[in-house]
């Protein structure tokens, strides 16, 4: 695989190679399965793969989040080198090549980046968009590939495609997990091992959560996920919520939810220091 840090070197060798389609994985490194699933699935449908490898400032909304994110491109170099072929691509960007003056566009995503995730952590999805939208320019990928576990950038970046124009095809793989059933994400390797000992309960809870649905109201389903979590020492539950996954409404009452349309628990807890997010998709029937 190749290693490009400038945008020439990126545009340098996709001339080169005229391969097609072109696919697309974005990151911010600490590279796990998850993201070696997104590998994978471009794999199976790309001539050639480009993966970013970039934390992006203007999406934490947390300055010490930001600093203490973890970095470790020497191993994240090493996988990828065993599941890229020659003809792909790492793209290691610096901060001024992303963003060689400061991005002061401002999205509107509407409702989408009000609820859950947008409301927790104000400016984070303005940051996605900015870098997303920069780095599909520079790349110009046939397909990008997204991880289920971000449900709603999931959904951002589709509006921020819709809005764009811009002709790429998003696609969305399932979240790959722990053995106990926590997602995969870079953040995991900061849980203590005593909150990480119990970080499964949040998949198994949600997962219950979505039979409870099938014969109790969604107020009560919220008050058992929030008092299962909470008894965890250090666990609190930020949000749970039951959403559709286009327009992003939160749904208060069952008889809301319509039959046909897919709809997700989505959950955010704070584990000690460390935030976790998850969902999983409601089967009501
Ligand atoms: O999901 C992520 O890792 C990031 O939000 C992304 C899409 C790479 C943008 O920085």
């Amino acid at each position: 695989m190749k290693i490009a840090k400038s945008i020439v070197e990126l545009k340098d060798h996709y001339n080169r190679m005229k391969l097609k389609p072109s696919g697309f994985v974005p990151t911010m490194g600490a590279l796990h399965e998850g993201h070696l699933s997104l590998v994978s699935a471009a794999r199976k449908e790309c001539g050639i793969i480009t993966v970013s490898i970039f934390v992006n400032p203007t999406q934490f909304n947390d300055k010490d989040d930001l600093k203490n994110y973890p970095r470790t491109i020497d191993e994240d170099l090493g996988l990828l080198s065993d599941h890229l072929s020659e003809n792909d691509i790492v793209f290691v960007p610096s901060v001024e090549e992303i963003y060689p003056e400061p991005d002061k566009r401002v999205f509107n995503f509407g409702n989408l980046d009000k609820v859950m995730e947008g409301a927790q952590r104000p400016g984070h999805f303005n940051g996605v968009a900015q870098v997303v939208s920069r780095l599909f320019d520079i790349v110009k990928p046939d397909n990008a590939y997204f991880g289920q576990k971000d449900f709603q950038q999931l959904t951002i970046v589709r509006e921020l495609v819709r809005q764009t124009g811009n002709k790429v095809k998003i696609i969305s793989c399932p979240i790959v997990r722990e053995d106990d059933g926590l997602a995969m994400s870079s953040r995991n390797q900061l849980l203590e091992p005593s909150i990480r000992k119990n970080a499964g309960a949040i998949f198994t809870t949600i997962s219950k959560s979505s039979e409870l649905l099938k014969t109790m109201e969604i107020e009560n389903v919220k008050k058992y996920v929030f008092n299962n979590i909470n008894l965890l020492p250090e666990f609190n539950v930020e949000y749970f919520e039951i959403t559709d996954n286009i327009e992003l409404n939160l749904v208060k009452r069952k008889s809301q939810m319509k039959k046909g349309n897919k709809y997700f628990a989505c959950i955010a807890v704070k584990a000690g220091k460390i935030r976790l997010i998850d969902n999983v998709e409601i089967q009501l029937l």
